[in-house]
């Protein structure tokens, strides 16, 4: 790995645009975010207003969290990345540039259609087709950068942060086209192209591999560069980096019938689901340790360096909820945990710990560097954010674990007669100051984000301000 930000010879205007739209749609996902974990609570927060409501602002939450604020991060850096790791300037810049202004019309037509109510009405896939094909050229586009640009890089080994990026960009084309096959009836309505069960699998098939791809590999890429950078280590194991990757991606397309446990799918596909989810536990705990010990005998840089508290704490999130996810799994723990809250907490362990920290602490080592500075504007604003987001965390999965196992058991509770012991609305009663301890979370977790967008414009005017010409005085 080299470190050469000469602008002339790589692409880092793709870079910035990138990682500056991360932190905006951040910002914009997660007080979505905070609002619809608000109408929880309070449903009067919908206003009666059809565009407000929480059906419609719901996936407008997941799609921008999810494609906006991580899809900009992981594109941002995987061209970053590859240009480093290759030394060779992006194959193609007009094409780059195509990719972050499709991506951008992609973000704006879900912004716009998601709260009008038009949906697909599967989760995480809900963009009618009209936008799906944008993002299936996109993406194409993406990937002919990436792989183009591997395709002529000068240093012949391609280091394993690339293989990561390559497979969440060869997955997710896959998964995308695969499950968006529909019927369009008009331009804001179709039908899926499956039917019955086999819709519901295919759907998980991708539900699941877009967790493993898109919330896990291409993060995983960005660890296996930005960790070694920052703690300015080499990665701990070269070799466990290479089984931890073919054993994930191997493992993770078998997964998916865990989300579907006691359905109409085959019962053998479901435990299938269900062994390979136990599976998974070993490459993703192999992958943490990987990116924890690249610290071995340095930890002292953890004291007070906040981007590697950062990233190494993204780490502890990545263990925890791929240990839980496993446990999930297991059809007797699922019968409980399934349509509770403690499926939410997983989702949040895994989402603002492992990738919402991954990617700000890459972020936070990014932008000081492609805007002409050595640091962020303020350092200790670096660390007032890991500190409230890392509250913030804890004060949400801890609520909603509590709550998930509060209703799991309040539902399953039978007098001796057979009969419920609690009424449905008696547990939602009983949920009420959980939601309240989530938004108070969520608020936390926002406030550090709305920090790092203040650092960042700060940094971007302070870094314009250094590469101003200081005028010279006239000659006498
Ligand atoms: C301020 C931070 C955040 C807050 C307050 C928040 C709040 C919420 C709420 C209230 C829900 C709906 C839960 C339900 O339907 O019962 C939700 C769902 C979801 N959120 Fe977040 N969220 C935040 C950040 C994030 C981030 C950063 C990500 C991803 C990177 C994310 C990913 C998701 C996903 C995948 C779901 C769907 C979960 C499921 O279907 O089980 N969230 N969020
Ligand atoms: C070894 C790794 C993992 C396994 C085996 C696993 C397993 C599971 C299981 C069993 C469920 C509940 C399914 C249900 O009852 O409907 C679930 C839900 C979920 N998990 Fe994981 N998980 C893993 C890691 C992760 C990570 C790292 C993330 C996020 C970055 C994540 C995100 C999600 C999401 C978004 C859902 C909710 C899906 C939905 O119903 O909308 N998982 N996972």
């Amino acid at each position: 790995m080299m470190a050469n930000n000469s602008s002339a010879t790589y692409n880092d205007t793709v870079v910035r645009q990138f990682s500056l739209a991360a932190v905006f749609w951040g910002v914009v996902g997660m007080a979505v975010g905070v609002l619809i974990a608000s109408q929880l609570a309070w449903p009067e927060l919908n206003f009666g207003i059809p565009w407000l409501s929480y059906g419609r602002l719901r996936p407008l939450h997941t799609n921008a969290v999810i494609f906006a604020f991580g899809g900009c991060a992981l594109m941002g850096t995987s061209y970053y990345v590859v240009q480093r790791t290759c030394h060779v300037r992006l194959i193609s810049d007009k094409l780059a540039a195509f990719t972050f202004w499709g991506w951008q019309a992609v973000i704006v037509g879900a912004v716009i259609t998601l709260p009008l109510g038009w949906t697909q009405g599967k989760e995480y896939a809900e963009l009618e087709w009209p936008i799906d094909i944008l993002i299936a050229l996109v993406w194409v586009a993406y990937a002919v950068v990436f792989f183009g640009t591997l395709g002529i890089r000068k240093i012949r080994h391609i280091y394993v942060a690339n293989w990561f990026y390559g497979a969440f960009i060869l997955a997710v084309a896959l998964l995308h086209i695969v499950n968006s096959a529909a019927i369009p009836v008009d331009m804001g309505k179709s039908y899926s192209a499956y039917a019955g069960v086999q819709d519901a699998m295919v759907q998980w098939w991708y539900g699941h591999n877009a967790v493993g791809f898109f919330l896990t590999a291409g993060f995983l890429g960005m660890m296996y560069y930005f960790i070694p950078k920052q703690a300015n280590m080499p990665i701990y194991s070269y070799r466990l980096s290479i089984v931890h990757f073919w054993a994930l991606i191997f493992t993770y397309m078998w997964a998916g019938p865990h989300h579907l446990h006691y359905t109409a799918l085959p019962d053998w596909a479901q435990s299938v689901g269900m062994v390979f989810s136990l599976i998974l536990l070993a490459p993703s705990w192999g992958g943490m340790i990987n990116g924890v010990m690249t610290l071995s005998g340095a930890w002292h840089k953890l004291r007070d360096d906040a981007i590697l508290k950062f990233l190494i704490v993204s780490l502890s999130f990545y263990g925890m909820s791929t240990f839980e996810g496993p446990m999930m799994s297991i059809k007797t723990v699922n019968a409980l945990s399934h349509y509770t809250d403690w499926t939410v907490g997983h989702v949040h362990a895994g989402a603002l710990g492992w990738v919402g920290l991954i990617s700000m602490g890459s972020l936070y080592y990014l932008i000081p560097r492609l805007f002409g500075r050595t640091t962020m504007f303020s350092v200790p604003a670096i660390s007032v954010h890991f500190w409230t987001a890392t509250i913030g965390i804890v004060l949400y999965i801890a609520a909603m674990w509590i709550a998930g196992v509060m209703q799991g058991l309040m539902w399953r509770a039978v007098n001796p007669d057979g009969t419920l012991v609690y009424t449905f609305v008696e547990s939602v009663k009983a949920t009420y100051p959980f939601y309240v301890l989530r938004v108070a979370g969520g608020l936390l977790y926002l406030g550090g984000m709305i920090l790092m967008l203040w650092n960042t414009v700060m940094t971007v005017m302070a870094g314009r301000a250094n590469t101003v010409a200081v005028p010279q005085p006239a000659a006498a």
